[in-house]
């Protein structure tokens, strides 16, 4: 029904070369005739080629630049869209029964328009799943890969081909506008999340794209940032996740970021996209560049940037002008092209697959509620939580309790039917809230969005609303009426445009002056208050947090976000994330604060497209070098808010000692530890494995992250055994002098810890003698001088 191509589904049954009968065969050019390219037996590579051979070069030059976009004023799609709102759609050949790939975003579900047709009725929502902060804060990689199944479920009932996620670049900086859009500022975790997202996703039969490949760790001038980096601080911190997801999922595509790298844009060097991406981690797929980015195609082309999205005439020609000067061999247009129709041969698309336009959202918003409620992350408890919804009446502050904020903005946004707010969540368990504060939130937030115009574009951007301040009367009553006091802080950013410190990372007077009078006043009357966390990346808690009973970091979690946090604030779900990501104590303790989110270049100007601003060149240099995040906290001792890896239970586990199989590294170790749950409560625990090299030889962190485990819910009494295996990959770092990863010799300490704080058992081991583990190839290399910071 749907098929945008008249496909003529034969079955074959007689009239294949050599005879051969498969039910796959399809006669997509309805010759009558079975050609390589449609012989299901042929490998993908030949049909592809097959392909290939049978397009003209403006064909070719039609496959690897996208079909446009429309946006007024800068660029026009030439195609009726076939599902509104996708992202960007590859070129047809309906004469060969080649069908347009669709790719959309994006991280935290589909992103696609709702509504098609204002007459029919219809709605396309989908499912707002909790952000990838929230996702990675569980440190569960079978939900991650859940999270994924479902949000693939979606991609594929909406006739999509590609999702454009999962997204994961590091958390560099907590200003990071894109930060809710990624993992974890350390790699490991990062990239194994990632690899259980794409294998949920593709387990549909769908494709996805990691980004922003690579380092395109702040939005401030994005796509005119040169970003310098030592081959080092790329290998062990920016590349390490990618490299992790490409071999443990091999997605179908990639994305290239918007920014230079050590001076070449990242979708325009064949270093990072052939010689490491390819060559070295062994990626089959395709490489799209990031919407808009680069400014050679003909560049892209020959650093194996297969496909350039979304797609503009001037692109075509400069591909064209290249090809015929000869600085463009047509060999990397034909092997781009091939890589295309891989991907279009793997689609549902070709495949005719009928999608239903009706994903099962009602199961879907249940692994959202699942996976927010696993993502929660309690920060602190003093005897406030769990709450019993028969006995406490609460009354609830802030704007953030009366509009939970499902997800970031920008493509990372999710069209959702609806988002449950941390005050309904609270009615839907039968618990009191009071009703006049409420009253008074809801017309404050109703005269503030009055006054505000309309947002008719994703490239505007909507300041947050001022938090209202709270009244004496609202105290009082408050105070009389309930039992309790919950006060959510609100948080949102997305693309284009980074946090900032003042009113964001640092909370406003306003806000400060409601934490403080609300604690002092329940206080007075002998009551808790609990502060909920409703954010997309760190913010400063270090000078508030002595004031609240209890705080609870519910991140931004989907569109079944208040009654996750619900379920976890009455003990139905007893927390069980561990933070992802370090929260420091002022903005100046980070390492990076020195240097994000870059400088423009002095005399530059703005460059524009149209009557869109794509930024003013500029300049970043990463001189933290592999000092990002708990890397450098704990390496040089300073002190932080709360510690990467760091969550509280409402029971408490007892850790046995950790046992190693051997004292004598000779190739693979196991680490063994036993985990009780010593408290009342049942529970799941974190468990993370930091491995503490000698550094002798080779500059070295305190400790790195090397493994993680989570343990099943364990009843009160009940323990779980857990094992960690590291290889010589897993203890390496990467010595540039001999572009090498290199496990140094001597005396290493196994670490089992609850957090990076917090080590519960160690023991040691011997590298007998320097393993060189693996060499590869010396590229990247900084394009001008950077100091780096050094733990030496
Ligand atoms: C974003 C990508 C996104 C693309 C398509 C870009 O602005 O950086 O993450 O996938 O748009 O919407």
């Amino acid at each position: 029904m749907k098929q945008l191509f008249p496909f003529l589904f034969l079955l074959l049954v007689a009239c294949s070369p050599g005879g051969k009968q498969t039910a796959d065969y399809k006669d997509l050019n309805g010759n009558g005739q079975m050609d390589v390219y449609e012989d299901p037996n042929a490998s993908l590579d030949d049909r592809a080629a097959d392909v290939v051979s049978r397009l003209s070069l403006d064909q070719k030059v039609d496959l690897v630049v996208g079909l446009g976009m429309n946006i007024p004023g800068m660029t026009e799609s030439k195609k009726p869209e076939k599902v509104k709102g996708a992202a960007g759609n590859i070129m047809d050949f309906p004469e060969l029964g080649i069908p347009s790939v669709v790719l959309a975003d994006g991280p935290a579900g589909l992103r696609i328009e709702p509504t098609r047709d204002s007459t029919s009725g219809k709605t396309y929502y989908c499912t707002a799943f909790p952000i990838e902060s929230a996702i990675s804060s569980s440190w569960d990689l079978e939900l991650a890969r859940k999270v994924g199944e479902a949000m693939g479920s979606e991609v594929k009932e909406y006739g999509v081909d590609v999702l454009l996620g999962p997204a994961l670049n590091i958390h560099r900086n907590p200003l990071g506008g894109r930060n809710f859009e990624y993992y974890s500022e350390d790699p490991l975790l990062s990239g194994k999340m990632a690899a259980h997202m794409v294998n949920g996703v593709e387990s549909n039969g769908v494709g996805t794209s990691i980004k922003h490949f690579v380092a395109n760790n702040n939005e401030t001038n994005r796509m005119m940032m040169n970003v310098t980096a030592s081959q080092r601080a790329l290998r062990e911190i920016y590349l390490r996740g990618f490299e992790i997801a490409v071999k443990e999922s091999q997605p179908w595509t990639v994305m290239s970021s918007y920014n230079k790298l050590n001076g070449t844009y990242t979708s325009q060097n064949p270093e990072l996209l052939t010689t490491i991406l390819r060559d070295e981690w062994g990626f089959e797929g395709l490489v799209m560049t990031d919407w808009f980015a680069g400014d050679n195609a003909a560049e892209q082309m020959r650093a194996g940037n297969d496909l350039i999205m979304p797609g503009m005439p001037h692109q075509k020609g400069q591909i064209k002008a290249a090809l015929a000067d000869g600085s463009l061999d047509i060999k990397y247009v034909d092997e781009n092209a091939k890589r295309i129709i891989k991907l279009a041969f793997q689609s549902s698309s070709i495949k005719g697959y009928d999608y239903s336009d009706q994903p099962d959202l009602k199961a879907n918003a249940q692994v959202a509620r699942q996976a927010a409620s696993e993502g929660i992350v309690l920060l602190k408890n003093n005897e406030a939580l769990p709450l019993d919804p028969e006995k406490v009446n609460i009354a609830a502050y802030g704007i953030g309790s009366y509009q939970f904020i499902a997800g970031g903005t920008g493509s990372g946004d999710v069209n959702e039917a609806y988002t449950v707010s941390l005050v309904e969540g609270l009615k839907n368990t039968s618990f009191k809230v009071h009703e006049t504060i409420l009253a008074k939130y809801e017309e404050y937030i109703a005269e503030e969005k009055a006054k505000r115009p309309e947002i008719k574009s994703i490239f505007e951007y909507q300041p947050p609303l001022d938090e209202m301040p709270v009244s004496d009367a609202e105290l009082s009553i408050g105070v009389k009426e309930n039992d309790l006091a919950l006060i959510t802080l609100g948080r949102n950013s997305g693309e284009f445009r980074d946090r900032t410190e003042d009113g964001d990372f640092y909370l406003t007077t306003t806000e400060l002056q409601m934490i403080d009078k609300v604690s002092k006043a329940y206080h007075a009357a002998g009551k808790k208050v609990v502060m909920v966390l409703n954010i997309g990346n760190v913010v400063e808690t270090a000078s508030w947090r002595d004031k609240v009973d209890a705080i609870v970091l519910a991140w931004q979690g989907g569109q079944e976000a208040g009654n996750a946090l619900v379920d976890v604030l009455t003990g139905q779900v007893n927390p069980s994330g561990k933070l992802p990501t370090t929260f420091p104590i002022v903005y100046d303790d980070i390492l990076s604060s020195k240097n994000f989110p870059g400088e423009e270049i002095p005399g530059a100007e703005e460059i524009k497209m149209g009557a869109f601003s794509m930024g003013t060149p500029s300049q970043i240099k990463y001189e933290e070098g592999i000092y990002v995040g708990y890397r450098y906290f704990d390496s040089f001792g300073v002190e932080t808010a709360f510690p990467f890896g760091f969550g509280l239970s409402y029971t408490t586990f007892d850790y046995g000692d950790v046992e190693l199989s051997s004292e004598s590294f000779d190739g693979t170790l196991t680490a063994t530890v036993e985990v009780i749950n010593s408290g009342n409560t049942a529970g799941k625990e974190v468990v993370q494995l930091y491995v503490s090299a000698p550094g002798e030889s080779m500059d070295k962190p305190a400790k790195e992250l090397r493994d993680f485990a989570k343990t099943k819910l364990l009843k009160p009494g009940e323990s779980a055994t857990l094992n960690f295996t590291l290889t010589a990959r897993d203890l390496a770092s990467f010595d540039t002098e001999r572009s090498a990863w290199v496990t140094e010799a001597g005396q290493y300490e196994v670490k089992v810890a609850a957090s990076v704080a917090e080590v519960k058992s160690s023991a040691t081991f011997k590298v007998p003698a320097e393993i060189i583990v693996e060499k590869v190839h010396n590229v990247l290399a900084p394009d001008q001088e950077i100091v780096e910071v050094t733990n030496k």
